[in-house]
């Protein structure tokens, strides 16, 4: 049922790696081809970040830009959710590095590891860490450098992913209709194997045998997941929408996660919204997991596209399976 929105989101930030690479870039160590890519995806370029160039770096960039545009101070947040599968390192978490190079040092810091809906389950925790009354200013982030666990020799998972990292501030909503109107989030742990690493964490330890056999790196079944993301998002956009009380007519932006443009066609389709007013630039980054959303939100408002006071819908699909969507009076 609808109700008063509790939290709102008061400024975007975005960072990527300069370094692009194009279809063409990989189609010379892959037995691949831009047409291939761009038929089957839809992706024409990505970025991916170079070895000294750190996720802390890319998040960090984001978040000062998304508290520049909130008018806000690091030291004025209480608490960072970072949603990524590729932190810095194991421990701690990145959400901590990234407090450090902030200096945001009244806020509580953690990650959350939700894959490609991420920062659509950061969004929610944030608004439940406001609703609880202890939390005002809450930074979420959405952030990865997927190319560390990029197998670049599987032209199946290869072509497909980026890095890139995205940040959003958001506060108690003000009471002007402003802010999350719904949230919907779900998982189902028993599909983990189509879409997973299947060595480095602590039941399968790095060992030189598996990293021989690349077991470091994602592992996806395509088409089933490709399938299940279809169904999953067209679910979660209905139950988010339900639960805010609009129709699909009254979104006036849809910005699902951009893996791939037949999905995002195929989830469109499913909601009836027209592709006029759906965001796309999986052509400019490919997949960059929890980043997409927020790196797709900062273009639209970037093209005069997204404005505030404008009905949204954010939808996401990733390993897990994790899946959910949010409805923003943005
Ligand atoms: O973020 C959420 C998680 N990820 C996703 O949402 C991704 C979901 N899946 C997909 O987007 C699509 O399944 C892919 C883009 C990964 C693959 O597209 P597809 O239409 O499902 O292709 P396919 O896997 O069925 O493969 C078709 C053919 C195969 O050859 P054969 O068996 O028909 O001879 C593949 O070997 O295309 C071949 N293939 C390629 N050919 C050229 C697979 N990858 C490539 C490639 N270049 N990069």
């Amino acid at each position: 049922m609808s109700r008063a929105p509790i939290a709102a989101f008061r400024g975007l930030g975005v960072a990527v790696p300069s370094q692009v690479v194009t279809n063409d870039d990989l189609s010379k160590s892959l037995d691949t081809s831009d047409q291939w890519i761009v038929e089957r995806t839809g992706i024409r370029e990505r970025r991916v970040a170079r070895a000294d160039e750190s996720l802390t770096q890319l998040t960090t960039e984001a978040s000062r830009m998304a508290l520049a545009r909130a008018g806000m101070s690091a030291a004025e947040l209480d608490a960072i959710v970072v949603a990524t599968v590729t932190p810095d390192r194991r421990m701690p978490s990145q959400a901590c590095d990234l407090q450090a190079a902030l200096g945001a040092n009244r806020a509580a810091a953690f990650d959350i590891i939700a894959a490609c809906p991420g920062f659509v389950f950061a969004a929610g925790v944030a608004e439940g860490l406001i609703a609880s009354g202890s939390y005002k200013n809450v930074l979420i982030l959405g952030a990865e450098r997927l190319s560390t666990i990029t197998d670049w020799q599987d032209r199946s998972t290869a072509v497909l992913f980026g890095d890139g990292a995205g940040a959003a501030v958001l506060t108690p909503a003000t009471g002007d209709g402003r802010g999350i109107l719904s949230t919907y989030l779900k998982s189902d742990g028993r599909l983990a194997e189509l879409l997973y690493i299947p060595a480095g964490g602590g039941m399968n330890p790095l060992t030189a045998e598996n990293v021989n056999d690349r077991g470091q790196y994602m592992k996806m079944a395509g088409r089933e997941v490709f399938k299940a993301a279809v169904r999953a998002m067209g679910e979660a956009c209905d139950e988010a929408l339900r639960r805010a009380g609009v129709t699909a007519e009254e979104i006036e932006l849809f910005v699902p996660h951009q893996a791939n443009l037949r999905i995002i066609e195929a989830t469109a389709k499913h909601s009836n919204i027209p592709m006029s007013k759906v965001m796309v630039n999986v052509e400019r980054y490919g997949n960059t997991s929890a980043a997409s959303i927020p790196l797709a939100l900062a273009q639209a408002e970037e093209e005069g596209r997204l404005k505030p006071g404008m009905l949204i819908l954010l939808v996401a699909f990733g390993a897990g399976f994790t899946w959910g969507a949010t409805v923003v009076r943005w």
